[in-house]
């Protein structure tokens, strides 16, 4: 049976639909991360599950119960927020103890419990602190205390990594990793971090537009992108996308004819492409490299060149205009101004039809 099920919300303020037909079916134990950008509706949706925030119409399930009706203590899940409240009157101990002394656990185990979560977050030795004597990351991390130590069926998290500094939220996030393995229960991550959702998450979910855009695991939402919305917020440089004209011919695969003139022949299957209309490619920056002329599929001007140590990113725009993103070794030659040789690699396209839709290479035989 599926732990959560989410069916057919929806959810306005006012007269602004924030959500419109959202539905998702998670199973127990998985960690799904909504990705999306501000003002999406991420925080809305959690909030709907936790119960602290109303819906229009749809429902939600935890374990084939209908929860959405429930007040949040009786749903079964535990929510640590974007923007943390926690009790400035009280010790960083009775924080985290506050909602297990409520369940009437015994002292010895609240105890145990508060202790094995300080240890686990690294900050054993603020329990005697009040919230206003800690930084905004160990405030952060005793809102996430105050969750571990009360293991629900559901963990909702919006946005939790988001107050600590790099390194930090680098261990926070191992330690969320972690946690979910020694914890029988599922989680949402609600994140604007790609790496954050892609390194955590089983499945992510891209919301945008009041509606979720695609829902997978991580590598498929980088490789095979639904859509446009997708394939451009998912990746970072972002995927280059330019107008093609798709080459008349009778091969399996498509042919398409870049602004400049030059041809690629993609892995996409030509019969699944939609007649007529305009395409557009897709093509990760890793798929088009640096060439000498002889290997090169087209010429391009270099307007930006950025090094990142092991890899070298070369912005640059072809004869027609198009800007176009490609690598090229750490130890790069490349300057801005120069007119260089681009490879691109044909079998890794993309191609979007005028709906916005993808379409991608074929699944290649084993
Ligand atoms: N209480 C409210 N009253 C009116 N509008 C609201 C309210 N809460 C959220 N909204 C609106 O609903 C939309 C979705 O907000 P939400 O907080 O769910 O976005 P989000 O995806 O979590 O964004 P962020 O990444 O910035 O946290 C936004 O346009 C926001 O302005
Ligand atoms: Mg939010």
């Amino acid at each position: 049976m599926a732990n959560l099920e989410l069916n057919g919300i929806r959810k306005a303020y006012g007269a602004t639909p924030v959500l419109d037909g959202v539905s998702l079916s998670m199973d127990a134990r998985e960690f799904v991360a909504f990705l999306g950008p501000s003002g999406s509706g991420k925080s809305t949706l959690l909030r709907i599950i936790a119960g602290l925030e109303t819906l229009d119409e749809g429902e939600v399930r935890l374990e084939g119960r209908r929860i959405d009706r429930l007040p949040p203590g009786d749903r079964g899940v535990a929510m640590v927020f974007q923007h943390y409240a926690l009790y400035p009157h009280m010790s960083v101990r009775e924080n985290m103890a506050f909602g297990l002394r409520n369940a009437r656990v015994p002292k010895a185990e609240i105890e145990a419990r508060v202790a094995e979560a300080a240890r686990v977050l690294e900050i054993h030795e603020h329990l005697d602190k009040k919230p206003a004597q800690m930084s905004g990351g160990q405030r952060q991390r005793v809102a996430i205390g105050r969750a571990i130590v009360k293991p629900p069926k559901l963990f909702l998290l919006d946005e939790p990594l988001s107050n600590l500094d790099a390194a930090l939220r680098m261990r926070t996030r191992i330690e969320l990793a972690q946690l979910r393995s020694r914890v029988d229960a599922a989680f949402i991550m609600v994140t604007h971090d790609q790496a954050e959702a892609m390194t955590l998450a089983d499945r992510v979910v891209v919301m945008n537009d009041r509606r979720i855009q695609q829902v997978g695991p991580p590598m498929e939402i980088y490789s095979r992108p639904a859509n446009m919305f997708v394939a451009r917020f998912v990746g970072s440089p972002a995927m280059t996308l330019a107008p093609v004209e798709l080459v008349p011919g009778d091969g399996r695969y498509a042919r398409v004819r870049l602004g400049d003139g030059a041809e690629v022949e993609t892995r996409v299957a030509r019969s699944e492409l939609p007649a007529g209309g305009t395409l557009q490619v897709g093509l990760r920056p890793e798929s088009v490299t640096v060439a000498a002329n002889g290997a090169a599929t087209t010429q391009a001007k270099v307007e930006l060149v950025e090094r990142l140590g092991e890899r070298t990113l070369v912005y640059a725009r072809l004869s027609d205009g198009a800007a176009i993103t490609a690598e090229d070794e750490g130890y790069s030659r490349v300057q801005v101004g120069e007119t260089i040789g681009l490879r691109i690699r044909g079998a890794a396209a993309h191609l979007f039809g005028a709906d916005e839709r993808g379409y991608h290479a074929e699944a290649q035989p084993e």
